[in-house]
Protein backbone atom coordinates (compact mmCIF):
# COMPACT_ATOMS: atom_id res chain seq x y z
CA UNK A 1 0.00 0.00 0.00
CA UNK A 2 1.51 3.50 -0.69
CA UNK A 3 1.38 5.57 2.13
CA UNK A 4 2.32 9.28 2.45
CA UNK A 5 3.17 10.74 5.47
CA UNK A 6 3.45 14.73 6.62
CA UNK A 7 3.37 16.52 9.37
CA UNK A 8 4.38 20.31 11.08
CA UNK A 9 6.68 20.78 13.63
CA UNK A 10 4.07 19.92 16.58
CA UNK A 11 3.63 16.68 14.61
CA UNK A 12 7.29 16.10 14.04
CA UNK A 13 7.98 13.67 17.17
CA UNK A 14 4.98 11.66 16.50
CA UNK A 15 5.60 11.40 13.07
CA UNK A 16 9.32 10.05 13.33
CA UNK A 17 7.80 7.77 15.72
CA UNK A 18 5.28 6.33 13.26
CA UNK A 19 7.49 6.35 10.27
CA UNK A 20 9.67 3.81 12.23
CA UNK A 21 6.69 1.75 13.58
CA UNK A 22 5.25 1.69 10.02
CA UNK A 23 8.74 -0.09 8.77
CA UNK A 24 8.88 -2.38 11.64
CA UNK A 25 5.00 -3.40 9.90
CA UNK A 26 7.00 -4.16 5.97
CA UNK A 27 5.25 -0.54 5.06
CA UNK A 28 7.84 1.96 3.76
CA UNK A 29 6.18 4.99 4.04
CA UNK A 30 6.97 8.26 1.47
CA UNK A 31 7.94 10.60 3.83
CA UNK A 32 6.80 14.77 2.84
CA UNK A 33 8.29 16.31 5.71
CA UNK A 34 8.50 18.28 7.94
CA UNK A 35 12.34 16.73 8.36
CA UNK A 36 13.06 19.54 11.78
CA UNK A 37 11.37 20.57 14.21
CA UNK A 38 11.50 24.29 13.33
CA UNK A 39 7.97 25.71 12.95
CA UNK A 40 6.28 25.48 9.30
CA UNK A 41 2.81 26.09 7.86
CA UNK A 42 1.08 22.84 8.27
CA UNK A 43 -1.31 24.17 5.48
CA UNK A 44 2.47 23.48 3.24
CA UNK A 45 2.79 19.80 4.01
CA UNK A 46 -1.34 18.75 4.56
CA UNK A 47 -1.45 19.45 0.87
CA UNK A 48 1.26 17.46 -0.48
CA UNK A 49 0.57 14.33 0.93
CA UNK A 50 -3.69 15.30 0.46
CA UNK A 51 -2.92 16.46 -3.33
CA UNK A 52 -1.33 13.15 -4.41
CA UNK A 53 -4.14 11.09 -2.78
CA UNK A 54 -6.16 13.36 -4.45
CA UNK A 55 -4.93 12.35 -7.72
CA UNK A 56 -4.79 8.56 -7.17
CA UNK A 57 -0.78 8.65 -6.71
CA UNK A 58 -1.16 7.19 -3.27
CA UNK A 59 -3.70 5.25 -1.40
CA UNK A 60 -4.03 6.43 1.55
CA UNK A 61 -1.87 9.15 3.70
CA UNK A 62 -1.37 10.32 7.67
CA UNK A 63 -1.00 13.91 8.26
CA UNK A 64 0.09 14.87 12.27
CA UNK A 65 0.10 18.26 13.26
CA UNK A 66 -0.55 19.82 17.35
CA UNK A 67 -3.81 19.32 17.23
CA UNK A 68 -4.55 17.19 13.96
CA UNK A 69 -7.56 19.84 13.16
CA UNK A 70 -5.54 22.26 10.96
CA UNK A 71 -4.66 19.30 8.85
CA UNK A 72 -7.78 17.43 8.45
CA UNK A 73 -9.58 21.54 7.56
CA UNK A 74 -6.25 21.44 4.83
CA UNK A 75 -6.75 17.79 3.62
CA UNK A 76 -11.01 18.10 3.20
CA UNK A 77 -10.11 20.99 0.84
CA UNK A 78 -9.09 18.17 -1.68
CA UNK A 79 -11.70 16.27 -3.79
CA UNK A 80 -11.76 12.90 -3.43
CA UNK A 81 -10.19 13.03 0.12
CA UNK A 82 -12.00 12.15 3.18
CA UNK A 83 -9.71 12.65 5.95
CA UNK A 84 -10.31 11.66 9.49
CA UNK A 85 -9.27 13.18 12.30
CA UNK A 86 -9.12 10.51 14.87
CA UNK A 87 -7.55 10.76 18.76
CA UNK A 88 -8.97 7.93 19.53
CA UNK A 89 -9.89 4.14 18.75
CA UNK A 90 -13.71 4.31 18.27
CA UNK A 91 -13.25 7.37 16.00
CA UNK A 92 -10.44 5.68 14.11
CA UNK A 93 -12.85 2.72 13.91
CA UNK A 94 -15.65 4.45 12.21
CA UNK A 95 -13.68 6.42 9.93
CA UNK A 96 -13.00 3.36 7.65
CA UNK A 97 -16.06 1.59 8.32
CA UNK A 98 -17.78 4.38 7.76
CA UNK A 99 -16.93 6.67 5.66
CA UNK A 100 -13.74 4.72 4.14
CA UNK A 101 -11.48 7.48 5.13
CA UNK A 102 -8.61 7.73 3.00
CA UNK A 103 -6.13 10.14 5.15
CA UNK A 104 -5.93 9.39 8.56
CA UNK A 105 -5.06 13.07 10.83
CA UNK A 106 -3.94 12.57 14.21
CA UNK A 107 -3.04 15.45 16.71
CA UNK A 108 0.50 14.98 17.52
CA UNK A 109 0.48 17.19 20.98
CA UNK A 110 -3.10 15.28 22.14
CA UNK A 111 -2.00 11.18 21.75
CA UNK A 112 0.95 9.18 23.41
CA UNK A 113 2.99 7.36 20.68
CA UNK A 114 1.94 3.93 21.75
CA UNK A 115 -2.17 4.84 21.27
CA UNK A 116 -0.92 6.53 17.78
CA UNK A 117 0.46 3.38 16.76
CA UNK A 118 -2.60 1.36 17.60
CA UNK A 119 -4.79 3.99 15.95
CA UNK A 120 -2.78 3.45 12.90
CA UNK A 121 -2.80 -0.05 12.81
CA UNK A 122 -6.37 -0.17 13.75
CA UNK A 123 -7.05 1.82 10.47
CA UNK A 124 -4.60 0.31 8.25
CA UNK A 125 -6.71 -3.12 9.56
CA UNK A 126 -9.92 -2.21 9.26
CA UNK A 127 -12.31 -2.18 5.55
CA UNK A 128 -14.64 -0.16 4.42
CA UNK A 129 -18.19 -1.75 5.56
CA UNK A 130 -20.23 -0.77 2.52
CA UNK A 131 -23.93 -1.32 2.67
CA UNK A 132 -25.85 2.38 4.13
CA UNK A 133 -22.21 3.79 3.61
CA UNK A 134 -21.74 3.70 0.43
CA UNK A 135 -24.77 5.43 -0.31
CA UNK A 136 -23.41 8.12 1.88
CA UNK A 137 -20.24 8.65 0.18
CA UNK A 138 -22.23 9.03 -3.09
CA UNK A 139 -23.81 11.89 -1.47
CA UNK A 140 -20.12 13.29 -0.44
CA UNK A 141 -19.48 12.79 -4.13
CA UNK A 142 -22.58 14.78 -5.41
CA UNK A 143 -21.43 18.01 -3.30
CA UNK A 144 -17.68 18.02 -4.56
CA UNK A 145 -19.34 17.77 -7.94
CA UNK A 146 -21.42 20.68 -7.20
CA UNK A 147 -19.50 23.27 -5.30
CA UNK A 148 -15.90 22.24 -6.21
CA UNK A 149 -15.85 21.58 -9.92
CA UNK A 150 -13.44 23.77 -10.50
CA UNK A 151 -10.78 22.19 -7.75
CA UNK A 152 -11.82 18.70 -9.09
CA UNK A 153 -10.65 19.50 -12.67
CA UNK A 154 -7.76 21.66 -11.28
CA UNK A 155 -6.30 18.68 -9.61
CA UNK A 156 -6.01 16.13 -12.84
CA UNK A 157 -4.27 19.30 -15.05
CA UNK A 158 -1.03 17.30 -13.39
CA UNK A 159 -1.70 14.43 -14.79
CA UNK A 160 -2.96 16.10 -18.04
CA UNK A 161 0.55 18.30 -18.42
CA UNK A 162 2.55 14.72 -17.77
CA UNK A 163 0.59 12.68 -20.44
CA UNK A 164 0.85 15.76 -23.02
CA UNK A 165 4.56 15.88 -22.59
CA UNK A 166 4.88 12.25 -22.82
CA UNK A 167 3.38 12.38 -26.14
CA UNK A 168 5.68 15.47 -26.88
CA UNK A 169 3.18 17.71 -26.82
CA UNK A 170 4.71 21.38 -27.49
CA UNK A 171 1.15 23.35 -27.23
CA UNK A 172 -2.23 23.37 -27.41
CA UNK A 173 -3.90 25.44 -29.46
CA UNK A 174 -6.61 27.87 -27.59
CA UNK A 175 -8.81 30.73 -28.41
CA UNK A 176 -7.82 33.12 -26.19
CA UNK A 177 -11.87 34.00 -26.34
CA UNK A 178 -12.80 31.01 -24.67
CA UNK A 179 -9.92 31.08 -22.02
CA UNK A 180 -11.39 31.65 -18.63
CA UNK A 181 -8.00 32.41 -16.57
CA UNK A 182 -4.15 31.11 -16.38
CA UNK A 183 -2.60 29.69 -13.44
CA UNK A 184 1.16 28.47 -13.08
CA UNK A 185 1.38 24.79 -11.50
CA UNK A 186 5.19 25.12 -10.36
CA UNK A 187 5.59 21.52 -9.36
CA UNK A 188 5.10 20.53 -12.70
CA UNK A 189 6.62 23.41 -14.88
CA UNK A 190 3.27 23.88 -17.16
CA UNK A 191 0.97 26.57 -17.30
CA UNK A 192 -2.80 25.58 -17.28
CA UNK A 193 -5.19 26.97 -18.74
CA UNK A 194 -9.01 27.02 -17.45
CA UNK A 195 -11.66 26.63 -20.22
CA UNK A 196 -15.44 26.20 -19.13
CA UNK A 197 -14.24 24.19 -15.81
CA UNK A 198 -11.95 21.78 -18.37
CA UNK A 199 -8.15 22.45 -17.32
CA UNK A 200 -5.58 21.91 -20.48
CA UNK A 201 -1.91 21.52 -19.54
CA UNK A 202 0.58 22.19 -21.52
CA UNK A 203 4.72 21.86 -21.47
CA UNK A 204 6.19 25.71 -21.89
C1 LIG B 1 1.11 24.75 15.45
O1 LIG B 1 1.46 25.48 16.58
C2 LIG B 1 -0.33 24.28 15.54
O2 LIG B 1 -1.18 25.36 15.34
C3 LIG B 1 -0.59 23.19 14.53
O3 LIG B 1 0.28 22.14 14.74
C4 LIG B 1 -1.96 22.59 14.54
O4 LIG B 1 -2.34 22.19 15.81
C5 LIG B 1 -3.00 23.35 13.85
O5 LIG B 1 -4.17 22.97 13.76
Amino acid sequence: MKIGLACDHGGFELKEELRTYLKSIHIEPIDMGTFAEDSVDYPDFGALVAEEVSRGELERGILICGTGIGMSIVANKFPRVRAALANDLYSCRCSREHNDSNILVIGGRIVGKELAKEIVKLWLDTPFAGGRHKKRLGKIEDLEKKNFKKISTKSQAPAFAEAASRRQAKHQIISPATAGRNYQNSKFQTNVLVIKGWDLGFVI
